[in-house]
Order: C-alpha cells, then sequence, then structure tokens
C-alpha cells in the first residue's frame, strides 16, 4: 500500500518539477541575462558566509528540489500531519535524505542542466554530514541518485528538541534547498520581502535575487497613502503598478501595506477636517485602491501600529484616532471587506512578536473587534528586531499560538535586526543575525498558525535600518552576498532552532537554598514555590525597583560573549513590571545594565518572563552577573527555574 502511494506521488513529483521548472523558465525570460547571470554567481559558492565557507552543493542538486515537491506533496497523503511530522517521518527513517557528494550534474533553477564544480566542500558534505548519500533508487519510482531514498533503515537525520529542557540534538537542517522559495513551499510557509518597486528597472542583481527567493512581495513605502496620493483625488500609481505587474509576470504573490499608518499619510489629510471628510477621504481611499488591484493582490496591511501603550488610552494619537476615535480602525476593515470580499485583511504592528503590555492590549484589542464581527483574516508581527534584544522562542512561538487561537493567521511581517548594539566585528555581529533569524524563522516554521515570513528588504545596501547607520540588518551584504543570515533562514525553514546548550548559572532552581544567589536590597528567603514544583527565591523588604535577586559570578561563563537565551519564572505580590538584566562592569567604568526581558505580571501568579540576547564586549569585563528587579516598594518578588543558557547553531560545512 505504501508502494503505491509513494508511486502515486513520485508521478506528482514528476508532474510538479515540470510545472516549477517552467515558471524557472518563464522568470528567465522575464529578466533575461541578469536572472541567469544571479543563478550562476550563488552557484559560483561565493558566500559571506564566513563561518560556513563551503557551502554545499547539496541544494543544487535535482533531487534536492524533488524533494522539496514530494515534501509538498506528501502533505495530503500524511492528513494532519504538519511538515514537522513529516519530518519525524523522515528523522525515523522512513525516508532517508542526503546529498550527493560527488561533482555531477545539476539542474540550475531555470531547468537547465550545468556542472557542478563545487568537488572538495561536497565531499566533505557528504561524508561529514549526510548520510544516506550515494546511489539509490526510490521506491517511488522516481530515480534517486543520492539524494532521496526510501527506507526502512535506521533514522539519519538528527533531531533536535524545541523547547524545554537543554538539547543537545544535531540542529543542523540536513535538508538544503536551492532557494528560500523552495525552502518555505516544502515547510508550507510563504517568503516574502518589503520591495522598492523603482530598483526594478535599475538593478538586475536587485531583481534576481527577488525572483529567485522570494514568493511574495510587498511594497516598502509604495503601497502607503502619502505616497500613492500626495495631493487630493490624484493618485500616481506608477510604482505600486509596477510592482504588481513585475510580481504577476514571475508569479509571486503581493501583500498591499498599507491603508491606515500615522506616517507617510498625505499632509492633506490632516486635523482640520471634520469626522465626516476624514471617514469619506479614508474610505474612498481604500475602496479606490482595492477596486485598482481586485484580484491581483492577495492581502493587505489594512491598519497599521495603531498601538501605542505610552499613551493614555493605549492608542496611537494619529490623525485618524484624534478626529475619529479608534472606530476608525473597525471601520477601515468593514469598508475593506465591502470594497473587496476576495482579499485577506490583515491588521500590522510593531513590537508585539514578544508576549508583553503591548502586545497583550494588542490581543485584547483584536479579541473585541473579531466578537464584535469586524473582518479581521490575519495579524503582522513586524519583528524589526536588535540583535541583543529579541523574543526567545518560548515567548514567539506562544505568542503565534494566541493569535492563531482567536482564528487569524499569522505573519511575521517585517523582519530585519539591528545589529549594531553588541560591540563586535562583522563575522560576530552578522553570526549574532544569523541566530536571531534562525530562531525567528525556526518559530514560525515549526507553528501552523504562522502562515508567512517577509524580510524588510532585500540587501543591506537599500535596508531603511541603515539611515542612522550601519545595522545591517538583512540575509544580503551591500555586494548582494548571502550572509550568514541566509543559511539561518534555510535552516529555520527547516525547522530548526537553535539549541541551547547547559545552564550557565548554579543551583538556578535554587535546590541547594541560596547558595550562590544573593539579595540587592531586602532580604533572600529560598523554600517551595507555592503553585509551582520545586523551590523558589524570593526577595522580601524590597525598598524600590531596583531592588531584587542577583547571582553575580557569571564572568567566566560569559565573557566570551554570543548568543544566549534566557528564561525564568517570575511572581510578585502585587501586579507590576518585572526586568531581568545582566549587570556588566568592564574596568573602570560604572557597572551597567543589559536589558534582557521585561514582562507585567499579574499579582500572586507565577509567569514566565523570557528573551534572547547576544553578548560581545569591546574590552573584557571585570565582572557579569543576572539580576532580576522592578516591581515598586514593599512588593515580594520571587523567582524559580531560572536559566541562562548558550545557544548555537552549527556552522560547520554542509
Ligand atoms: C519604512 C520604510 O522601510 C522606509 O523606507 C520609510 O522611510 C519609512 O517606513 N514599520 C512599517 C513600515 O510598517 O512601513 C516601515 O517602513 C518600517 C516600520
Amino acid at each position: 500500500m505504501i508502494a503505491g502511494a509513494l508511486q502515486r506521488l513520485g508521478e506528482r513529483v514528476d508532474r510538479a518539477q515540470k510545472a516549477i521548472q517552467e515558471i524557472y523558465t518563464a522568470r528567465t525570460k522575464t529578466l533575461g541575462g541578469a536572472y541567469q547571470a544571479s543563478v550562476e554567481r550563488r552557484d559560483s559558492n561565493v558566500r559571506r558566509d564566513s563561518a560556513s565557507p563551503c557551502p554545499c552543493p547539496c541544494g543544487r542538486n535535482e533531487n534536492d528540489g524533488k524533494l522539496a515537491t514530494v515534501m509538498r506533496f506528501a502533505r495530503p497523503f500524511v492528513s494532519n500531519l504538519r511538515l514537522v511530522g513529516i519530518r519525524r517521518l523522515l528523522t525515523h527513517g522512513l525516508l532517508v535524505v542526503g546529498c550527493s557528494p560527488s561533482p555531477q550534474d545539476v539542474v540550475d533553477d531555470a531547468g537547465r542542466s550545468t556542472t557542478n564544480d563545487a568537488d572538495e566542500s561536497a565531499s566533505e558534505v557528504g561524508t561529514a554530514n549526510h548520510e544516506g548519500s550515494g546511489s539509490a533508487a526510490d521506491d517511488a519510482g522516481t530515480s534517486a541518485s543520492g539524494s532521496i531514498s526510501v527506507s526502512d533503515g535506521t533514522a539519519t537525520i538528527g533531531d533536535r528538541e524545541t523547547e524545554g529542557e537543554a538539547s543537545t540534538g544535531d540542529n543542523q537542517a540536513v535538508v538544503d534547498y536551492a532557494t528560500l522559495r523552495e525552502a518555505a513551499a516544502a515547510a508550507g510557509k510563504r517568503i516574502g520581502v518589503a520591495v522598492r518597486p523603482d530598483l526594478l528597472a535599475v538593478d538586475a542583481e536587485y531583481a534576481a535575487i527577488l525572483v529567485r527567493e522570494f514568493g511574495d512581495v510587498t511594497p516598502e513605502d509604495s503601497g502607503k497613502w502619502g505616497v500613492l496620493a500626495p495631493t487630493p483625488n490624484t493618485y500616481d500609481w506608477d510604482d505600486m503598478d509596477a510592482l504588481v505587474d513585475f510580481a504577476g509576470t514571475v508569479e509571486q504573490a503581493v501583500k498591499g501595506h498599507t491603508f491606515v499608518w500615522h506616517l507617510q499619510t498625505p499632509s492633506w489629510v490632516s486635523e482640520s477636517m471634520t469626522a465626516d471628510q476624514l471617514n469619506t477621504a479614508l474610505r474612498q481611499h481604500i475602496e479606490t485602491t482595492l477596486d485598482r488591484y481586485r484580484g491581483r493582490i492577495r492581502a493587505w496591511d489594512v491598519v497599521n501600529e495603531a498601538v501605542n501603550i505610552d499613551t493614555e488610552s493605549g492608542y496611537t494619537e494619529s490623525v485618524f484616532f484624534n478626529v475619529l476615535g479608534p472606530e476608525y480602525i473597525e471601520n477601515a476593515f468593514f469598508w475593506a471587506r465591502a470594497a473587496d470580499p476576495e482579499i485577506m485583511l490583515i491588521y500590522n504592528e510593531v513590537g508585539i512578536e514578544r508576549m508583553g503590555p503591548k502586545s497583550d492590549f494588542t490581543y485584547d484589542m483584536i479579541e473585541d473587534l473579531l466578537a464584535r464581527g469586524v473582518p479581521i483574516d490575519g495579524i503582522g508581527f513586524q519583528s524589526h528586531v536588535s540583535t541583543h534584544r529579541y523574543p526567545s522562542e518560548t515567548d514567539l512561538r506562544a505568542n503565534i499560538r494566541r493569535f492563531a487561537d482567536l482564528g487569524l493567521v499569522v505573519n511575521i511581517s517585517e523582519v530585519d535586526a539591528r545589529t549594531r548594539a553588541v560591540p563586535g566585528n562583522e563575522a560576530s555581529r552578522w553570526q549574532a543575525e544569523r541566530v536571531a533569524f534562525q530562531q525567528i524563522v525556526g518559530a514560525c516554521a515549526v507553528e501552523p498558525g504562522c502562515e508567512a515570513i517577509t524580510f524588510w528588504g532585500v540587501t543591506d545596501q537599500y535596508s531603511w535600518l541603515n539611515d542612522d547607520g550601519p545595522e545591517d540588518g538583512l540575509i544580503y551584504d551591500r555586494s548582494y552576498l548571502e550572509k550568514p543570515a541566509y543559511r539561518g533562514v534555510m535552516d529555520g525553514l527547516a525547522g530548526f532552532l537553535p539549541t541551547r546548550g547547559a545552564n550557565r548559572l548554579t543551583n538556578a532552581d535554587f535546590a541547594a537554598g541560596s547558595e550562590a544567589w544573593s539579595a540587592v536590597g531586602g532580604q533572600l528567603a529560598v523554600g517551595p514555590a507555592q503553585g509551582r514544583v520545586g523551590n523558589a527565591g524570593c526577595v522580601r523588604g524590597r525598598s524600590g525597583a531596583t531592588d531584587g535577586i542577583v547571582q553575580d559570578d557569571l564572568l567566566d561563563d560569559l565573557a566570551v560573549g554570543g548568543p544566549l537565551t534566557f528564561s525564568t519564572w517570575v511572581r510578585a505580590s502585587a501586579s507590576s513590571t518585572v526586568d531581568a538584566s545582566l549587570l556588566i562592569t568592564e574596568t573602570g567604568a560604572e557597572p551597567y545594565e543589559f536589558n534582557v526581558a521585561t514582562i507585567v505580571v499579574p499579582s500572586g501568579a507565577w509567569i514566565e518572563l523570557n528573551g534572547n540576547l547576544t553578548l560581545g564586549f569591546e574590552v573584557a569585563p571585570t565582572a557579569i552577573g543576572l539580576k532580576v528587579h522592578g516591581p515598586g516598594a514593599g512588593v515580594e518578588l520571587c523567582v524559580a527555574d531560572v536559566r541562562l543558557q548558550p545557544l548555537s547553531v552549527d556552522t560547520g560545512p554542509r
């Protein structure tokens, strides 16, 4: 029975493979030599991946493409099994995957045969990392010279743990795809990028990467109201049209961005308008735009950044809020739905990817809107992160899940990473970026409720982050070479999350009483954690926000720097904000605090606080400690099960 199913699967794979090749041929025609040149340049194995100088030609293997297709088409056969489930089948030996170790003919994205001359890296990969290599024919009736074989043999793909305990598993992505687009398709995810249409005509390499690597595009600026209609009733559609036309030709889906935002709104849309005038203008803008692109755009970010918890109301004090009140949010969605019943409507927000007060406010707002029938289909977590502070796997996944449980699809919608906050050289900053991207993309890959990841630009060359200095927060460098982050995204799409090392904290569960811990202000008491298994350390008699619990002997473990994940359970006797910080002392300088994570805790209940960060030092520090603090005077603060674990990804040759 399995053989029969695989036989049919094989036939579908071949048909799909043909279809994919036709798409690639169409793209090559559209972009002419530039596309081909870009493919060849990429295939020449010149990559800016300093820690992974030896990219596997595996991804160029015809059969790796086939594997992508197998995985895509296998899903109906393995009903209700998520891709991760399929991967577990792979892990448990139903499918054995590897790549061919020897020089061979490969098929490029355009479906042409070309010679792979990356012999050294190929053999290294074949022997070191990919068991199951070698010639084999799979039972599905497709020829599989080394890449795919079906057997009931032993597991050959490393497993990993996605949460909880420290993982020592092999976190390396064995399945290597030729492009992010293929890897995303195999994972059942959409992969997109923000685009500047003006560059399409003048920068062939930009266009080529865009087409080759991404399945979705979104206008970085050209869909914003102020850009489309700088003067009343006059639209300049040129850039938006160019993007939509281009995407149509190369079979990319478009997500529009954005109808309502407090920034890049036309100056004629002002607080001198009456509520009626503003409502009419907004409604007309939404209708006019949706009418123009009916059937050609898949989704729109309808409202962007309406929440700002630093204001009294919790809403962004935009012209819309000030003139119309928060009702403008639901109205925008109702008008959009009426104008186009088919299109996906998304609420997009900054800074909500991690759990916390802003995410909570947004969640409550959306829950209320949905309960009142407002047509919202999706939520965008912008995810403009920094390598020194970004959501942990646990946090991001829990957040994805709770929004998905509202019935929304989740987009990780504007990913980029500031890399300058952590001292270091280019290589260390780019490794930090890689870990952050692998973690964010990996969280999306393993959460069924997460539909799409969109990067906020193709290359550092044009990134908006660099407006304030060279942050270099995207996956291609300024010369269009892949950074380590590219590999991180590939691994993330394959469902591999960074691996956690051993806990760096001593007596982290308070089993040995207060050993290694002390109170800063107040008194430390250790005893059974009421409401949780095990012990907790509690600080009583605190005289202010800076009083808390500290472990201060972390210098030896943390001075080397690098990525870390932090988590702890916290409880406070009154609702308050709790912070976790590293206290770092450099010679001759005052200790400074490096915030790790912040959370608002309810009164008297245990809650998890966590976050990821990367450390790096220009000058070797003389002391490093961890401190949990934050609530006001008199509030008892307890912590339990505290962890500070290094994160690592396999950066070896593949
Ligand atoms: C940014 C663009 O990238 C810049 O080119 C422009 O100058 C300002 O806006 N959140 C959003 C995006 O929703 O629209 C922003 O894009 C980045 C932050």
